[in-house]
């Protein structure tokens, strides 16, 4: 054995419903591909038809022994409009989670993703004081139709990411640059997951479910922040200010209702502890010397150029769990890397993996993103993050290497030496 395991560590893959489901087109992204506005042209309305191949994706996942599954519901499918529910979405999703728990794999429900319906971006989304009655209309319909199945949530993907790229870079719908409208999103996103998180567990109770039975958090995109020249000044201030602004403050308003600029204190947000787990997404280390993403020079790089630095993650869980508390279990909501020939992921699953299991770190859980490729929002379906393949044209999967070390890893609760062997040895990082 090259390494066991941790004890109590639970395998699976996330998703999200735009970057799988393909058929709507009733969502912001949809609108931005219509648009020609993602770089390889192509459209989540394709993507992996999983809509109707759930079956079959649910399947694969049991053969290959994952236990765990984090996933999403189209929002934009679920309320076509304002207040209008479709009772064909929610038994649709109903059924996919019926599904999932036959095959023995446990769901995690992501309430949102990154993408708006139409009518709610058009209102201003996430800018607008509504959003957050709005937003939680949506989770009580969700949970009437859901709550009796489904014990954990995330509330709010990576508000970061998304108010960052969405509304102050500009790179994603609606393509604005501004900070009034990045502190507007924030505001309302810390104020609709805080008061979601209690929703969702008043509705848990109703059901007979007690609070221990209930997992709630929202998943955190965490990164690494280092001054490129750890002496120079100015790029020490960089890192610590791009930390704060881009995940410092937003962490400690969703999590203790606590909020500092840039998240302003909206209706209905006390200070309290929002969160049952501490909920990490990891990707990678920003090298700054200005308020910009940099990459170390020299360092292993995945196929979008971002640097693997698998100690990030240890670093960040053991960061959150001192200040948030050791009592709540770690769970990373997504870890991945884009390697569009999956040349290196089965080295990168193996060395994350392996630093998981030789820290204390109260780590419980691991999604990997992602399941199978799919559409990975601006750059389209060129950039491939899955352990299964997929093609396009002919929607075939096929488990790749990854995907069939990550099956072995579950199966022998650790790395063979065989394993090791047929996949790992010769799987190499490139710079
Ligand atoms: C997002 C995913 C995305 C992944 C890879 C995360 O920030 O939650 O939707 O596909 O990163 O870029």
């Amino acid at each position: 054995m090259k390494f066991k395991l941790k004890e109590n560590l639970l395998l699976g893959t996330a998703t999200a419903a735009t970057q799988i489901e393909g058929g709507d087109e009733n969502n912001n992204w949809a609108r931005f591909a219509a648009e020609g506005k993602v770089d390889d042209g192509t459209t989540p309305v394709r993507a992996n038809d999983h809509y109707n191949r759930f079956r079959e994706d649910i399947d694969l996942m049991a053969d290959m022994g994952l236990e765990i599954y984090r996933f999403g519901i189209e929002w934009s499918r679920v309320e076509p409009r304002r207040g209008e529910y479709s009772e064909e979405a929610l038994a649709h999703y109903r059924e996919e989670v019926e599904y999932m728990l036959s095959k023995g794999i446990k769901p995690m429900l992501t309430l949102h993703h990154f993408t708006n319906p139409i009518w709610f971006e058009d209102m201003g989304a996430w800018e607008c004081a509504e959003s957050v009655e709005i937003y939680l209309a949506l989770v009580s319909r969700v949970m009437d139709t859901l709550g009796d199945l489904v014990s954990d949530y995330i509330t709010i993907n990576e508000p970061n990411v998304y108010a960052t790229n969405s509304l102050f870079y500009g790179i994603w719908p609606p393509e604005k640059k501004s900070m009034g409208a990045l502190i507007k999103a924030f505001s309302n996103m810390t104020a609709a997951h805080i008061r979601a998180y209690s929703l969702i567990h008043e509705k848990r109770s109703a059901l007979g479910k007690s609070r221990e039975e209930t997992l709630v958090s929202f998943a955190n995109h965490l990164r690494v922040f280092e001054p490129k020249n750890p002496k120079n000044l100015w790029h020490k201030f960089a890192a610590r200010l791009s930390e704060y602004l881009f995940q410092g403050a937003i962490t400690k308003a969703m999590m203790t209702g606590k909020c500092l600029f840039p998240v302003l204190r909206r209706k209905g947000v006390k200070v309290g502890k929002y969160y049952d787990f501490i909920g990490i997404n990891y990707y990678s280390r920003s090298t700054c010397e200005g308020i910009s993403d940099g990459v170390r020079e020299g360092s292993d790089r995945n196929d979008l150029g971002w640097e693997i630095y698998h100690e990030g993650l240890i670093r960040l869980s053991e960061k959150l769990s001192e200040k948030y508390g050791r009592e709540y279990p770690v769970f990373v909501t997504e870890n991945g890397t884009c390697d569009n020939t999956d040349s290196f992921r089965p080295r990168f699953i193996y060395d994350q993996l392996k630093l998981i299991s030789e820290t204390d770190n109260r780590i419980e859980r691991y999604y990997h993103w992602s399941f199978t490729d799919n559409f990975e929002w601006r750059e389209g379906e060129r950039a491939r993050f899955g352990i299964v393949h997929c093609d396009y044209e002919t929607q075939t999967r096929t488990v790749k290497s990854s995907g069939k070390l990550y099956s072995s890893i579950i199966a022998n609760r650790g790395v063979t030496d065989e394993a090791y062997a047929l996949y790992v040895e010769n799987s190499e990082y490139h710079k």
